[in-house]
């Protein structure tokens, strides 16, 4: 049977890494979680006090530092220089301000690099911003998914308690749109729908019913 690629992009909370490993793991392909990656170059930045605005820092720091994703038993652990931070990059000053990192342009020339490396083997499922659009312009299937602000706000929120986390669900409706305003807006890759992408709307379906469209649109060209 023939492997495909497929990338699911889309804003913030849309659902996007829950159905990825859905369909991954029905089509038992590797998950690849882009937004992990900035993610944890943001938590090192932060450790060191290295200032967001700082391109060539930052630059610098990411030239420096081994991001790994391990696929285990118990899903994606993401290893940041040999250390576990899978919970740590989850945090709400992490969520906050991985978008600061995530618009310098040189920043995501070298994650683009890495994650089409990480993808090179056909057979994978990888969600981002910018999948469809830059990483794997020539994936075989490209999804869009939305979800209403309200809606993606109440999943989260969810999500939260059920880990222990804090959660207040006025103020992540507020941070999701934050977050969604300047991953639209920066110049580089923007946060955008590919030309050939499907777009689902998440906002009524559940997350079954999300992962079930996307495999049949695999089952049309596996
Ligand atoms: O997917 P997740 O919400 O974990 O992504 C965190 C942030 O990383 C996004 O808000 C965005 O700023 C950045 N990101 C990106 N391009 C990707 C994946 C994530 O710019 N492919």
């Amino acid at each position: 049977m023939e492997e495909i690629s497929i990338a699911i992009d889309g804003p913030a909370a849309a659902g996007k890494s829950t159905v990825a490993k859905i369909v991954a793991k029905r089509l038992t392909y590797v998950y690849i979680d882009t937004g992990a990656m900035y993610r944890g170059l943001t938590l090192k930045a932060l450790n060191k006090q290295i200032s967001l605005e700082d391109e060539q820092q930052l630059a610098a720091l990411l030239a420096d530092t081994d991001i790994e994703l391990v696929q285990g038993e118990n899903g994606q652990r993401v290893m940041i220089d040999k250390d576990d931070v899978t919970r740590s990059i989850r945090s709400d000053e992490v969520t906050n301000n991985v978008s600061f990192v995530a618009k310098h342009p040189s920043i995501r020339k070298e994650m683009v690099k890495r994650q089409q490396i990480l993808a090179e083997k056909s057979g994978v499922v990888m969600d981002g911003r910018d999948i469809g659009t830059h990483v794997l312009p020539e994936a075989e299937i490209k999804i869009f998914l939305i979800a209403t602000v309200e809606e993606r706000a109440k999943r989260r929120y969810e999500e939260n308690i059920q880990k222990g986390f804090p959660a207040d669900l006025e103020k992540l409706k507020k941070e999701i749109k934050q977050r969604d305003l300047i991953d639209s807006k920066r110049e580089a890759a923007p946060l955008t729908k590919a030309d050939d992408a499907i777009e689902i709307d998440t906002t009524a379906l559940t997350i079954d019913e999300v992962a079930e469209l996307i495999l049949n649109e695999a089952a049309k060209v596996i």
